[in-house]
């Protein structure tokens, strides 16, 4: 059992992070907050303004900055680690920020914590797993062999060997979750869930990859963040949790939901170029995380949590806006 009171969260500006802060922020209130953040095109202050000064403070940085975390780390009592290279579009146009960031970034977290004796979350993903068939009745566990597809996802499998490593080797106090797809506010418009419903309310006809049965296992951002609470204070040092919530749907399935929560019809969305390598399905068994830590995820039910998403792009426009433009341009010059 770990009772952190004063925590950094790497990457606490973008969007799983900054759900995170305001998570703890409402159910912790004995927690101090330091926000660690490069702020990257991923990266929005606005994701953490208006929370109370004296439970979260902020710092402009890098990771991979060791004099930095020189200053930072002995001060806390535990990193939750979200900061990343996040989206495998971009790590398939140019893979090199993703190895920085993601396995150099990750090697400088570890390398203070082991300076400081300081208790490490290393948030990842189910990626790492590789993919599923459509037809395999079978679901990713914590025991699945390593398979990733695309230069994000091995980025993120390095990093996980590495807090594995640094476990054994130097007896760091980490924990690993890997967690399915998110959605929920907050989410950058390059993302499947956000750029469809932003290109609807711009008028842009929303795009689908391949032949749209591809399989992702959504979990609201919420539901991540009360795992990783959990995980962080009772897991067990040197453990992998995988997160999910039983949420598999066809990316098809959900752009019709979508498309009929804004009013417009079923085939109003145009068909593009496919993914390189594009895993076709993943799927989380998380009896471990249920079973041994007593989570139980709250926003199960995804057409309500889907239509509060949509609500959420509508009311803040001016949150996503200046960074549409710029996304659909790269997407137009991938073809997608
Ligand atoms: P995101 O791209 O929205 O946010 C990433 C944040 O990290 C941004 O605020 C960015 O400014 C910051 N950052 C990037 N490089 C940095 C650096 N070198 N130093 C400091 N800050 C830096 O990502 P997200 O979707 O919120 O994902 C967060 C984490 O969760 C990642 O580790 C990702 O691998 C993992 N994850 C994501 C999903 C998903 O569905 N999005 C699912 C499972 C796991
Ligand atoms: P994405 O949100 O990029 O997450 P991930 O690659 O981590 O699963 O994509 C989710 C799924 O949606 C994935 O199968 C790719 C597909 N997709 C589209 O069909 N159209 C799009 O415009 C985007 C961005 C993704």
């Amino acid at each position: 059992m770990a009772d952190p009171k004063r925590i950094i969260v790497t990457g606490g500006c973008g969007f799983i992070g900054s759900n995170f802060v305001h998570w703890v922020v409402r159910n912790q209130p004995e927690v101090h907050v330091t926000v660690l953040d490069k702020l990257t095109y991923a990266g929005n202050l606005d994701n953490i303004a208006g929370l109370p000064q004296d439970r979260v403070s902020f710092v402009h940085g890098d990771i991979c900055d060791s004099d930095l975390l020189d200053t930072l780390v002995p001060e806390c009592d535990a990193i939750v680690h979200y900061a990343a290279e996040s989206h495998n579009d971009n790590s398939i146009a140019d893979p090199l920020p993703f190895i920085r960031t993601n396995v150099f970034g990750t090697y400088a977290l570890l390398e203070a914590c082991r300076k400081y004796d300081v208790r490490f979350h290393h948030i990842s993903t189910d990626e790492v797993y590789g993919d599923l068939a459509l037809d395999d009745p079978s679901r990713f566990t914590e025991d699945t062999p390593y398979k990733p597809s695309s230069p994000y996802s091995s980025t993120k499998a390095a990093s996980d060997m590495l807090v594995r490593a640094w476990v054994r080797t130097y007896g760091v106090r980490a924990t690993i979750s890997n967690c399915s797809n998110n959605y929920g506010p907050f989410q950058h418009v390059e993302k499947f869930i956000p750029r469809q419903i932003t290109n609807i309310i711009c008028g842009i006809r929303p795009k689908l990859y391949g032949d749209g049965r591809n399989v992702r296992d959504w979990i609201h951002v919420e539901d991540h963040s009360s795992a990783v609470w959990l995980i962080l204070t009772k897991g067990r040092v040197g453990e992998t949790y995988l997160i999910g919530a039983d949420g598999e749907k066809s990316n098809i399935d959900v752009l019709r939901s979508i498309l009929e929560s804004m009013g417009m019809s079923a085939d109003s969305f145009d068909w593009v170029r496919d993914r390189s390598g594009h895993d076709r399905r993943y799927a989380i068994d998380s009896t471990k995380l249920r079973t041994e830590l007593g989570w139980i995820p709250q926003h199960v039910d995804f057409d309500s949590g889907l239509s509060q998403t949509i609500q959420w792009y509508k009311e803040n426009t001016q949150w996503w806006h200046s960074s549409k433009e710029e996304t659909e341009k790269k997407y137009q010059a991938m073809g997608q």
